[in-house]
C-alpha cells in the first residue's frame, strides 16, 4: 500500500511538472479568475428530471463516436475487488444487522447516508435476505427513470441474476419484472399507478421510498397514501430514504418515526466562487473545464447543465475547442449524462478514464444524488437547472431555466469530496449564493400542474384533494384550476365527481389531455392512427439534424410534410417506416431518429394493450379521413388554441392571446393557416408551438362546449364577431367559478 501511495506520488509530480511547462502554452483566456476560496460542508437537495432523447450509433457526432471508441475497461473491471468485496466494503454493511433489526422493530423507518453509501443497491438486498420476501415483494422507488433502471441492472448483477427474474425494474411503458421478481427498482409515478390498482399495495411487504428528498409531485402523493395504507396494514414496512436537512420534517410526517443515520465518508471540498456575475455561463463553463483539464493534476471533471440540448452543443463545443488545442495536451474523454442516453454511452460514465487521460462528465441534475460516479475531483456548477415553473392563474406551464437552491448547490459540491479532496468551481458569486439563491427548492406539487395527479386521486377515491394532507398542500389555486381543465375534458362532473370518461382517461399512463385525445378517437374512429401520433409525440426528437448537413436533412425532413400539420407529419413518417419494414437503414436515409421510432413502436403497443384490456376499438380512419384525426386532437388539446395575428405575423393564443410563433421546423411554417391547435410551447428565442394542426374553429365549440361557446354578436367587438368564438367563462377575473363543495340539492 505504502508504494502504491508513493507511485501515485510519483505520478501526480510528475503530471504537475508537465502540467507547469504547459501553463504556458495555455491560451490566456482560459485562466479565469476565482474569489478566495472557503470551506465549505456539505448538504444537499434536488431538482428534476429532464427529457432526453438517444441518438443512434451511426449518425452520431465525433464527440459521442470519440467517447464510445475508447476502450475503457469493461464494467466489470472497474475495480479490482470482487462484487462481493466491493459490497463489503461500502459504509452501510457494517450496520447490515442493526438496519435490519430497525425495519423489523419500525413499521416506517427514516434513512439518511451519504450519496454513495449504498442505500439503494444494499437495503433491499439485505431484507431480502432477511426473509421479508417470503411475504411480498420488496418495492423501491426513485424519482427517475435512469436512476431506476440503473440501479436494478447494477443489483441484479450483484444479486447474481438476469434483470427480470428476482430483481426486476418498472418504468413508464417498460416492464422488465417477472413472476420470481421479489426486488423491484421503480418510479414513484409507476408505484403510484400499481396503488391505483391496488390500493391496498398487497403484493408488497416492504416499500422504501427512496430520494424522498427530491420532493417529485408522485413521491408527495404517495406520502398521503401511504400513511394511510400503513393503518390498514401493520405487517407492512415502509423505508424513507432522505437527505439529513428533511429527516425530521419526514419523520415528524410519519408519526415521528425514527431515523437511521449511516456515517459517511468524505473528504473536504475547496469552494471557489466566481468574481463576478457571469454574463454567459456555458462559455465560463467550458472555460472553467479546459482550465482544471490543463492545470489541475489528476481527477475526473463534473460539470452541470440544464438539458440534452444544452450539454450536446456544450460536448460538442468541448471536443473543438479541445481540437483547436492540438495534439499538446492531455486527451479529454467528453461524456454526456441525461435521462436517455444510448446504453453504451451509460455504462461508460462509470468507467475510469485511462492513464495520462481525464473524464469530463457533463450531465443534468441527475448526477446531483441519483447517479454516483467515482474519481470525481472537480465540480463545475454554473447553479442553474431547468424546472417545471407552472402559473396557476394562467394554467400555464413550462420548463425553465432557473438558479438552483443552496441545499442544492452543497450537494453538488459534495460529489466533488467522494474519492479524495476535492475542488468545486461555482460560477456565481459568493454573494449571490448567500442572498440570491434558495436554501431549499420549493417542492413540486407547489410549482406544478395538478390535472395529471387530481385525476388520479379522483380515480382512487379522493373526492376532496385539498384536504388530503399533503406534506405541504399546494395551492388551491392549482388545485382549482387543475380541476377546470378536468371539468372541460368531461373528466368531471359539474359537482367535481369523476365522471366514466374520467376514470378511463385514468386508465391510461397519459396526462389528461392526451388520454382525452385518445378515447375522443374512439368516437371518432381513427384510434389506430391517434394512438401512433400520441406514441411518436411520447418519443420527443424524430428528426435529425447533424450540423453539418442541415440543408440535405431538412430536404429529407420537408418530404414528410402534410398540409395538415405535424400531428400528420409524424404520423406519415411512422407509416412510413412501417411500410419499410421498420428498417433502420431507411431511418439513416432519410435523417430520422431510429431509436424514437423504435421507442414510439413500443409505446404504441403498450397503449395498444391497454386499449385491448379495456375493450376500447382500434379503428383505423383509412387513408381518405384525416379530418378526423385532426377533431381528436382538437379534442384534447382545444386549451391550445391559437390564432393568425396578421398584424404581428404570428398568432395568438386563445385562452391568453399570448403572441407565439410557428416553429420554422415545422410543417406548417410556410402556410401560415389561420387557426391552430399546438401540443405544447417551447422557449427559445421566441414563444414557439410545437406540433401544430390546422384546425376548423367550428371544431372547438363542437369539441369542447364546456369551454367554448358561440359569442353572443352584440357583445362583441368587430373583430370578434368575425370569429364568433371565444372561451366561455373568464376564469382569471372570475376566480370562484368553481365551487369545489357545491352539491346539487
Ligand atoms: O443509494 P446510495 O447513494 O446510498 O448508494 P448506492 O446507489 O446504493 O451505491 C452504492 C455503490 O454501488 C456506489 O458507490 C457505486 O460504486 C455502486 N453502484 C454501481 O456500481 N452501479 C450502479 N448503477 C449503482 C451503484
Ligand atoms: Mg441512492
Amino acid at each position: 500500500a505504502a508504494l502504491q501511495s508513493a507511485l501515485t506520488k510519483e505520478r501526480r509530480e510528475t503530471r504537475e511538472l508537465e502540467q507547469r511547462t504547459m501553463l504556458d502554452s495555455i491560451p490566456k483566456d482560459l485562466n479565469r479568475p476565482w474569489e478566495d476560496p472557503m470551506p465549505e460542508t456539505g448538504e444537499r437537495h434536488l431538482a428534476h428530471e429532464l427529457r432526453g432523447v438517444g441518438l443512434s450509433a451511426y449518425n452520431m457526432p465525433d464527440w459521442k463516436k470519440d467517447a464510445l471508441g475508447k476502450t475503457l475497461p469493461t464494467f466489470g473491471q472497474r475495480s479490482k475487488l470482487s462484487i462481493k468485496e466491493q459490497r463489503e466494503s461500502l459504509p452501510i454493511y457494517k450496520l447490515k444487522k442493526e438496519l435490519i433489526q430497525a425495519v423489523h422493530d419500525n413499521q416506517v423507518l427514516v434513512v439518511i447516508g451519504e450519496t454513495g453509501s449504498g442505500k439503494t443497491t444494499q437495503l433491499t438486498q439485505y431484507l431480502a435476505e432477511a426473509g421479508h420476501t417470503t411475504k411480498g415483494k420488496i418495492g423501491c422507488t426513485q424519482p427517475r427513470r435512469l436512476a431506476a433502471t440503473s440501479v436494478a441492472k447494477r443489483v441484479a448483477e450483484e444479486f447474481g441474476c438476469r434483470l427480470g427474474e428476482e430483481v426486476g425494474y418498472a418504468i413508464r411503458f417498460e416492464d422488465c419484472t417477472g413472476p420470481d421478481t421479489v426486488i423491484k427498482y421503480m418510479t414513484d409515478g409507476m408505484l403510484l399507478r400499481e396503488i391505483l390498482i391496488d390500493e391496498n399495495l398487497s403484493h408488497y411487504s416492504v416499500i422504501m421510498l427512496d430520494e424522498a428528498h427530491e420532493r417529485t409531485i408522485h413521491t408527495d402523493v404517495l406520502f398521503g397514501l401511504l400513511k394511510k395504507l400503513l393503518k390498514r396494514r401493520p405487517e407492512l414496512r415502509l423505508i424513507v430514504t432522505s437527505a439529513t436537512l428533511d429527516a425530521d420534517k419526514f419523520s415528524e410526517y410519519f408519526f415521528s418515526c425514527n431515523i437511521f443515520t449511516i456515517p459517511g465518508r468524505t473528504f473536504p471540498v475547496e469552494i471557489l466562487y466566481s468574481k463576478q456575475p457571469e454574463r454567459d455561463y456555458l462559455d465560463a463553463a467550458l472555460t472553467t473545464v479546459l482550465q482544471i483539464h490543463l492545470t489541475e493534476p489528476e481527477g475526473d471533471i463534473l460539470l452541470f447543465l440544464t438539458g440534452q440540448e444544452e450539454i450536446d452543443s456544450a460536448c460538442q463545443s468541448l471536443y473543438d475547442r479541445m481540437k483547436d488545442l492540438g495534439k499538446n495536451v492531455p486527451e479529454l474523454i467528453i461524456l454526456p449524462v441525461y435521462s436517455v442516453l444510448p446504453s453504451e454511452i451509460q455504462s461508460r460514465i462509470l468507467d475510469p478514464a485511462p492513464p495520462g487521460t481525464r473524464k469530463v462528465v457533463v450531465a443534468t441534475n441527475i448526477a446531483e444524488a441519483s447517479l454516483t460516479i467515482d474519481g470525481i475531483y472537480f465540480v463545475v456548477d454554473p447553479g442553474f437547472a431547468k424546472q417545471n415553473v407552472y402559473n396557476p392563474k394562467q394554467g400555464l406551464e413550462s420548463l425553465v431555466i432557473t438558479p438552483i437552491s443552496q441545499a442544492s448547490a452543497n450537494q453538488r459540491a459534495g460529489r466533488a469530496g467522494r474519492t479524495g479532496p476535492g475542488k468545486c468551481y461555482r460560477l456565481y458569486t459568493e454573494s449571490a449564493y448567500r442572498n440570491e439563491m434558495p436554501p431549499t427548492s420549493v417542492p413540486e406539487i407547489q410549482r406544478t400542474n395538478l390535472g395529471t395527479t387530481t385525476l388520479t386521486m379522483k380515480a382512487m377515491g379522493i373526492d376532496d384533494p385539498l384536504s388530503f394532507g399533503f406534506m405541504d398542500p399546494p395551492q388551491p389555486q392549482a388545485l382549482i384550476s387543475a380541476m377546470e381543465q378536468l371539468y372541460s375534458l368531461g373528466a368531471l362532473d359539474e359537482e367535481g365527481v369523476l365522471t366514466k370518461l374520467g376514470r378511463r382517461m385514468a386508465e391510461f399512463p397519459l396526462e389528461p389531455h392526451l388520454s382525452k385525445m385518445l378515447l375522443a378517437s374512439v368516437d371518432l374512429g381513427c384510434s389506430d392512427e391517434v394512438l401512433t401520433v400520441i406514441a411518436m409525440i411520447q418519443t420527443g426528437n424524430v428528426f435529425y439534424r447533424p450540423r453539418e448537413k442541415q440543408a440535405q436533412a431538412d430536404q429529407k425532413r420537408a418530404k414528410f410534410f402534410q398540409p395538415e400539420g405535424d400531428h400528420l407529419t409524424l404520423l406519415a413518417v411512422y407509416e412510413a417506416w412501417k411500410a419499410n419494414n421498420f428498417s433502420g437503414s431507411w431511418c439513416f436515409e432519410n435523417f430520422i431518429q431510429s431509436r424514437s421510432l423504435r421507442r414510439a413502436q413500443d409505446v404504441r403497443k403498450q397503449l395498444l394493450s391497454i386499449m385491448d384490456r379495456y375493450k376500447l376499438d382500434v379503428v383505423s380512419a383509412g387513408r381518405r379521413n384525416l379530418t378526423k384525426i385532426r377533431k381528436a386532437v382538437t379534442a384534447g388539446f382545444f386549451f391550445h388554441g391559437a390564432r393568425r395575428d396578421p398584424q404581428e405575423g404570428g398568432y395568438r393564443t386563445l385562452v391568453e392571446n399570448q403572441p407565439v410563433y410557428i416553429h420554422p421546423g415545422s410543417a406548417l411554417f410556410q402556410r401560415q393557416p389561420d387557426w391552430v391547435i399546438y401540443h405544447d410551447l417551447v422557449m427559445t428565442s421566441k414563444e414557439y408551438m410545437r406540433e401544430a394542426t390546422v384546425i376548423d374553429p367550428k371544431w372547438l365549440v363542437e369539441l369542447a362546449p364546456r369551454f367554448f361557446k358561440v359569442a353572443d354578436p352584440t357583445r362583441m367587438s368587430k373583430r370578434k364577431r368575425q370569429e364568433r368564438i371565444e372561451p366561455l367563462y373568464d376564469r382569471y377575473h372570475e376566480p370562484n367559478s368553481w365551487r369545489l363543495s357545491k352539491r346539487r340539492a
